[in-house]
């Protein structure tokens, strides 16, 4: 970390009534923001707003104006979430909290209020926590696990595919998750629109939030007694029988960390894949030329757009400097994958793509990294992959300027992703996913390796569109031989293979 000299603000002064005249305490430019009400609408620009003013790490208020950092730095974030002797995770040492600052029905609580779960533990008893969760986590067979995530891709796709027209968030990104997670911890049967609705409902905060949270933490309850009295081969059955010995509540807890932040998380990352691969013109581009796979495009999305914007929140065990900025013991400080990710000082330029580069912030850092990583881009890239593999010509149904999204510190959740094709049949959900042969152009756009350049043609649009329309018959010439070097092969290329038997 290169701390710069920064505007130093303590956050013992960061009050509503701020020093007169003194621009570092008072609200508006050069002082305090809000990450809430009219001035935070647009989260991204204020972040970037923040930077200029502060630097790396930036006094901001959150509801009620409850004083609190952003570590908008790279570095700096990864120095907060690497130096478990300087930050904790634990919640019990907030000054505001202690000081009375934040009610009990504050909109941040259920992040804030302290929970005996991994997220919040630090030291042997993290080690415990995170220890029986990963020991769980480590029985998953990707093998099977890849097969469940297709044959759910299957079904789903299944349920729109003759309609012509679909919304990719609600019938598609907010499903397939679930329905994986059902799976991974055991209940396949609770796997249902209830149970997303639940979920989302949840994470909305909406006035039937509390409901819904005691939906989802009963049906958990249940598996983890039926579990208890009869393990089976399942993530929950060795987390019960882990021999870090979690209690009743620590399983039903932890089932709920991994059901709901693996849920929340990996429907936000296969939206704004889908997204990006129907309306990104580098995707475009790149795609076109043929060097993006579908894990390449999960990685520049996970650049792009984490799927948690921030975290909350690491506390200061210490007085320390951060970012050129003094932190008080006891100060909060969010964690900011977004802000983080976009840092110019790692990214000068926000249109280089950052092909083979996972430095980014997505999964956190430290002893509490995020250990469901492999399974998020597992359901991301099979998810996207299969509904371009069912749906070649999908395309998006609305002007890009029209997709909305429900934007939170947390997060920011695209709303709809309406999208129309051609009509195609229903498939054996146990079949691989693949084309009908269709006889309709493609639109243009390719996931994959290196196809053929299309050849001279008088309108170079035609060619464009020859390039990709590639139809799924065999005088389509064999595709170029993969880079060297090159990773897993593209959606169009597997296709091809399957295709052709080889
Ligand atoms: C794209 C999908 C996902 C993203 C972006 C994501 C991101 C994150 C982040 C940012 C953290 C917090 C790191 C910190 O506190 O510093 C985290 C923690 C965690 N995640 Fe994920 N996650 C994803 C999927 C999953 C999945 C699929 C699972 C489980 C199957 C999972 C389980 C957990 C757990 C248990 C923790 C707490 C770890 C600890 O505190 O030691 N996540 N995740």
């Amino acid at each position: 970390m290169t701390p710069e000299s920064h505007t130093t603000t303590d956050t013992d002064d960061l009050g509503v009534s701020p020093p007169p005249g003194c621009p570092a305490h008072s609200l508006g430019p050069g002082g305090l923001h809000r990450l809430y009400g009219p001035e935070a609408q647009d989260l991204g620009a204020l972040y970037e707003r923040l930077r200029t003013e502060h630097g790396a790490v930036a006094p901001v208020l959150l509801h009620d104006d409850v004083p609190m950092w952003v570590v908008l730095g790279h570095a700096e974030n990864l120095h907060m979430v690497r130096s478990p002797a300087q930050f904790t995770r634990d919640s019990r040492i907030w000054s505001p909290l202690l000081e009375g600052m934040v009610k009990p029905d504050h909109p941040l609580m259920p992040h804030i209020a302290w929970q005996p779960i991994c997220s919040h533990a630090e030291g042997d008893e993290h080690l415990r926590l995170r220890g029986a969760v990963t020991g769980a986590l480590t029985t998953i067979d990707f093998r099977s696990l890849r097969r469940h995530i297709t044959r759910y891709t299957q079904i789903l796709v299944n349920r729109f595919c003759e309609a012509g027209e679909a919304d990719l968030v609600g019938q598609y990104a907010d499903h397939l998750p679930m329905a994986v997670m059902c799976e991974i911890l055991g209940m396949p049967d609770e796997y249902g629109d209830r149970i997303v609705h639940a979920a989302r409902d949840m994470l909305k905060g909406t006035e039937t939030a509390i409901s819904s949270n005691q939906y989802i933490v009963d049906a958990l309850g249940r598996l983890a007694a039926q579990r208890r009295a009869q393990p089976e081969e399942d993530f929950t059955s060795h987390l019960v029988t882990h021999p870090a010995g979690l209690t009743d509540d620590e399983v039903r807890e932890h089932l709920r960390v991994v059901l709901i932040a693996a849920y929340e998380a990996t429907a936000n990352l296969l939206a704004n894949v889908l997204r990006t691969v129907l309306t990104d013109p580098r995707f475009r581009a790149q795609l076109n030329g043929g060097q993006m796979t579908v894990p390449e495009a999960v990685e520049q999305s996970l650049w792009d757009e984490p799927p948690f914007s921030a975290v909350f929140a690491y506390f200061a065990k210490q007085e320390t400097e951060l970012g050129g900025q003094r932190i008080r013991k006891g100060d909060g400080l969010l964690f900011a994958p977004a802000p983080g990710n976009v840092d110019p000082k790692v990214r000068p330029d926000l249109t280089a793509n950052m092909q083979g580069n996972r430095s980014h912030l997505a999964f956190g850092g430290g002893p509490h990294e995020c250990p469901g990583q492999d399974i998020g881009r597992a359901i991301a890239d099979i998810g996207v992959d299969a509904l371009l593999m069912r749906l070649p010509d999908v395309e998006l149904d609305c002007d890009e300027e029209d997709l909305d999204w429900s934007e939170s510190i947390a997060s920011r959740h695209l709303v709809e992703l309406p999208v129309r094709f051609e009509p195609k049949p229903q498939q054996d959900v146990m079949e691989k996913p693949g084309l009908q042969p269709v006889h309709h152009r493609r639109t243009n756009w390719q996931v994959g390796t290196p196809v053929p350049e299309p050849a001279p043609a008088a309108e170079p649009a035609a060619a464009a569109d020859q390039a990709v329309t590639a139809p799924a018959a065999p005088q389509q010439p064999v595709p170029a031989a993969e880079p060297v070097g090159a990773r897993r092969p593209g959606a169009w290329q597997r296709f091809l293979r399957w295709w052709r038997g080889y």
